[in-house]
């Protein structure tokens, strides 16, 4: 008989700032588009890794509101870089039984993404154990407008009651992210220390791991890494060390017997 100790904490959403491609790519004389392919590689690398280290949601800022403000070469490219990704990674989300979901106004996307966004998110929406969400014309701002306009439109249609956002949970029903577990950890590649539009509302009560290495050299490693410096990091949601402690303690104590094996 042998006791099983507590697995260490494992943040169970870890939400991810993708930034660095275009510097990648300068770095060595390549196109920018270059440094999204390259980074599409890191997307898979990475999303793997978190599965195997037991992370059940991962989301990725993907595209942004800001980011058509980009060359309409670059916009296209990321856009035909989509569609690569979900008809080569559809196959193996089925095969590791990975929900694929987005949040954003995807409705604007071209038709090319919607259509393999639709047969993806078909293929895997059955499946509970993991969740890949790709945040794709995502920005909380445009997030919380859209939910206030469909809180709106509920309580009009007789659905939601005024009183329903005196409460988080009231309203938060209405956010693109109502079914999914706040980020526990956000991470941003390259160096800069900004969220930019990112989850502001769900991240409220996350850690954040600024790393400078360029999202396409972002790996399993880097990943393992920021896993640990959230595992150093005391979350107090807002009481103090002594109320967590005394929480935890009595958390353990209910704890069933070791586990035996
Ligand atoms: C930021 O790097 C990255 C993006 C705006 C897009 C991220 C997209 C991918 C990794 C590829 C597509 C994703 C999927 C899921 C298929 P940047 O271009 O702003 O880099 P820079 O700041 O160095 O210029």
């Amino acid at each position: 008989m042998t006791s099983v100790p507590l697995q260490p904490p494992v943040p169970a959403h870890i939400a991810i700032i993708m930034d660095g491609n275009g510097r990648w790519a300068k770095q060595r004389g390549l196109p920018r588009l270059e440094g999204h392919r390259r980074g599409v590689e890191s997307v898979r690398t990475v999303v793997d890794a978190a599965r195997e280290l037991g992370v059940r949601c991962v989301t990725l800022y993907a595209f942004s509101v800001e980011n058509w403000r980009r060359p309409g070469e670059e916009v296209g490219g990321l856009m035909a870089l989509l569609e690569t990704f979900l008809h080569r990674e559809t196959p193996n989300m089925v095969r590791d039984r990975v929900c694929l979901r987005t949040i954003g106004r995807t409705e604007e996307l071209p038709s090319g993404a919607r259509a393999a966004l639709k047969a993806a998110m078909a293929a895997t929406a059955h499946f509970t154990d993991y969740t890949l969400v790709l945040a794709l014309n995502y920005g909380s701002r445009t997030e919380v407008q859209d939910a206030a306009r469909a809180y709106a439109a509920a309580v009009l249609a007789g659905r939601a009651s005024l009183d329903d956002a005196a409460s988080w949970e009231g309203f938060s029903r209405h956010l693109y992210t109502h079914d999914l577990p706040d980020p526990d950890l956000v991470i941003r590649t390259s160096g800069e220390k900004r969220i930019s539009n990112f989850l502001l509302l769900q991240s409220a009560y996350a850690e954040f791991v600024f790393t400078p290495v360029l999202w396409p050299d972002f790996g399993k490693a880097e990943l393992i890494a920021a896993i640990d410096e959230f595992r150093g990091r005391e979350r107090r949601f807002g009481q103090i060390t002594e109320q967590l402690a005394a929480a935890n303690a009595e958390a353990e104590a209910q704890r069933p017997a070791d586990v035996i094996i």
